[in-house]
């Protein structure tokens, strides 16, 4: 694998290459981004992965100082699902100058994760966007455990037509079914074992939508609270339809359940598609 940490290294590295997949990721790598590289594979013959923890994307009261950064063992994972090429600039690289141009998303990314994180998915799109044109690949991979920011990504792909193809990744879970996430390393064992609850929660909401209950706010609501007794600080529960994230009525059938909620010093956030 070759670690370019220069633009211009990379672009000369990617001169020739005709079907570059690429991963863009903020490291600490886990299974699910393993599992995004091995499925980058089935879409190019050179799989490009990014490193880059952005401080674009973090407000100033949050985890960018401590976000854990683990390059080595990082690279030995790239390595061992056979990604071609790493990009991974430090910051004076990707950032030379204040980064005054900015990619401002559409009222899309003013819900949900944006409500409680103004300006993320500005510093998101913004630094995707950088990517995009450093890299130049022809497809691109993001997971769904993000599902916002893939579909503020597809958005911005579309509306600014951009050659590249947006593939989902499915969320890989550990076995008891927690959302594998960077920041789960954050948790005490305590903590961890109660993690699952997020997930669990979000089923049995599923459930209640198949079975035919069309009363969201009540089961928001309700789920939230079952949060909370549990010493979780919930930002949202929320049902959603999974074409615009837009509040659903009673005969749409394509949904999505997002949460996003506080353990202890931990936020984490999951969501579950729910076909009605
Ligand atoms: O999902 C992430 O890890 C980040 O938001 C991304 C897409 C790499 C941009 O910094």
């Amino acid at each position: 694998m070759d670690i370019l940490p220069q633009i211009a290294a990379l672009r000369a590295r990617l001169k020739s290459e005709t079907a570059v997949v690429f991963v863009p990721t903020m490291g600490n790598l886990h299974a699910g981004h393993l599992a995004l590289m091995r499925q980058a594979r089935a879409h190019g013959n050179c799989v490009v992965a990014s490193i880059f923890v952005n401080r674009l994307q973090f407000a100033p009261h949050e985890d960018f100082n401590t976000y854990p950064r683990t390059f080595e063992a990082d690279c030995d994972k790239l390595r061992s699902v056979g990604v071609d090429a790493l990009f991974a600039p430090d910051e004076k690289e990707l950032y030379p100058e204040p980064q005054a141009f900015t990619v401002e998303p559409p009222a899309l990314g003013n819900l949900l994760e944006g409500e409680f994180r103004p300006g993320f998915f500005r510093g998101v799109a913004t630094v995707v966007l950088k990517l995009f044109n450093i890299v130049q690949p022809q497809t691109a991979v993001f997971g769904k455990k993000d599902y916002q920011q893939l579909m503020i990504v597809r958005h911005m792909v579309r509306q600014l037509a951009l050659p590249i193809t947006i593939i989902a990744g499915d969320t890989a879970r550990a076995e008891d079914g927690l959302a594998l996430s960077s920041r789960n390393g954050y948790l005490s064992p305590a903590e961890r074992d109660e993690a699952t609850r997020l997930y669990r929660t979000l089923g049995e909401l599923g459930r209640e939508i198949r079975s035919g209950c069309t009363d969201f706010a009540a089961l928001e609501a309700d789920a939230m609270k079952k949060l909370v007794n549990n010493q979780w600080k919930p930002d949202y529960v929320a049902v959603r339809k999974q074409a615009d994230l837009q509040l659903p009525s009673a005969n749409d059938h394509s949904l999505v359940v997002l949460a996003a909620a506080w353990l202890g010093k931990t936020r984490l956030i999951d969501n579950l598609e729910v076909a009605k």
